[in-house]
C-alpha cells in the first residue's frame, strides 16, 4: 500500500476511534504496566533526581506520560502522535506547561538526540518502515538515554494462523531482525510476553479492534476472508494471545 494512504488511514481510524479508546484498551494498558515497570528498574537514583527530557512516540491518549510525569522529574515532555484527536484527549489529561503536543508522524521525525527517556507502547509496529525507523533513532539518540518501547511480534494471534485467516493480521517487527540492527555500541535487553483477549466470535474480536482504531492492515485482504470470520463463533470464549517484545536499549558510555 503507497504509504501516504497508509497514513491518512491511520490518522482517520485512531481519530474516529480518539474517544472510545481509554475505555477499550486493558490490555493495552496491561501492556503498559509491565513496560513502565522494565522502566522503573532502568532508572538509577541518580537519573530519578535528574530532570529528564522525555520523548513518547505515538502517545495516543497520554496514558503512559501522565503516569511518569507524576513518579519521575521531567523539565520537558513531548508527545508525539499522528492523530490529533488522540492528542487532544491527552491534552486534556496532561495540563502543564512543560508538555508539547506535537501531532507528528515519528517515520519522518528527526530529533531523537534531545532526549534523556524515549518510550513507546504498542505504536512502533505502525511505522511504515520499521527497520529505517528504528536505525534513525539509534543513530541519533545520545549516550545514556534509555530508548524502551512495547510491540507485538508474529507470534500473536495464533489461533487466526489456525484457522487460516492470518492474512487478515497485520505483519509486525521480527525480535530477531531488530537485534540484528543493535551493534555492541548499545545495551539491549528485550523480554517476551504473551498476553492474552477472550472473545465468543471472531467477528466480535475485530469489531473491537475497529473500535479502538486498530484495524487498518499492512496487507491487501480478500473480502471473503472477512466473510469467513461470522463462521467462528463459541460456546466458551477463546484465548486470542498477543505475544509482546518488550525492547530496553541503552547507548552505552
Ligand atoms: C495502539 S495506539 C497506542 C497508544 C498509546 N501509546 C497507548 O499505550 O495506549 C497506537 C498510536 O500510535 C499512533 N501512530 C501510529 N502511527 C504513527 C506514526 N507514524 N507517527 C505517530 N504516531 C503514530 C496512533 O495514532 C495511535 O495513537
Amino acid at each position: 500500500m503507497n504509504t501516504d494512504i497508509f497514513k491518512k488511514k491511520i490518522e482517520y481510524s485512531f481519530d474516529k476511534s480518539a474517544g472510545n479508546y481509554d475505555s477499550r484498551t486493558l490490555l493495552q494498558k496491561e501492556i503498559m504496566f509491565v513496560l513502565l515497570n522494565f522502566l522503573y528498574q532502568e532508572i538509577s537514583i541518580t537519573n530519578k533526581k535528574k530532570k529528564n527530557h522525555l520523548l513518547d512516540l505515538g502517545c495516543g491518549t497520554g496514558e503512559l506520560s501522565n503516569i511518569l510525569i507524576k513518579k519521575l522529574n521531567f523539565n520537558k515532555i513531548h508527545l508525539l502522535d499522528l492523530s490529533s484527536e488522540m492528542l487532544n484527549i491527552a491534552k486534556k489529561k496532561i495540563n502543564k506547561d512543560n508538555v508539547l503536543f506535537d501531532r507528528n508522524d515519528f517515520d519522518s521525525f528527526c530529533q531523537f538526540n534531545d532526549y534523556d527517556i524515549i518510550v513507546s507502547n504498542m505504536a512502533l509496529h505502525w511505522s511504515a518502515n520499521f527497520i529505517v525507523f528504528i536505525e534513525r533513532i539509534l543513530n541519533q539518540m545520545r549516550k545514556n538515554t534509555i530508548f524502551i518501547f512495547s510491540i507485538p511480534d508474529n507470534k500473536s494471534f495464533s489461533f487466526l494462523k489456525k484457522v487460516k485467516l492470518e492474512e487478515l493480521i497485520n505483519k509486525f517487527p521480527e525480535k530477531e531482525i531488530i537485534l540484528k540492527r543493535i551493534s555492541e555500541e548499545f545495551d539491549c535487553k528485550v523480554y517476551e510476553k504473551a498476553f492474552f483477549e477472550e472473545t465468543f466470535s471472531l467477528l466480535d474480536f475485530f469489531k473491537n479492534m475497529k473500535k479502538i482504531g486498530a484495524n487498518v492492515s499492512n496487507r491487501s485482504i480478500n473480502f471473503r476472508k472477512l466473510l469467513e470470520l461470522r463462521k467462528y463463533c463459541f460456546k466458551e470464549p477463546i484465548k486470542i494471545n498477543y505475544n509482546i517484545n518488550f525492547f530496553i536499549i541503552k547507548k552505552n558510555e
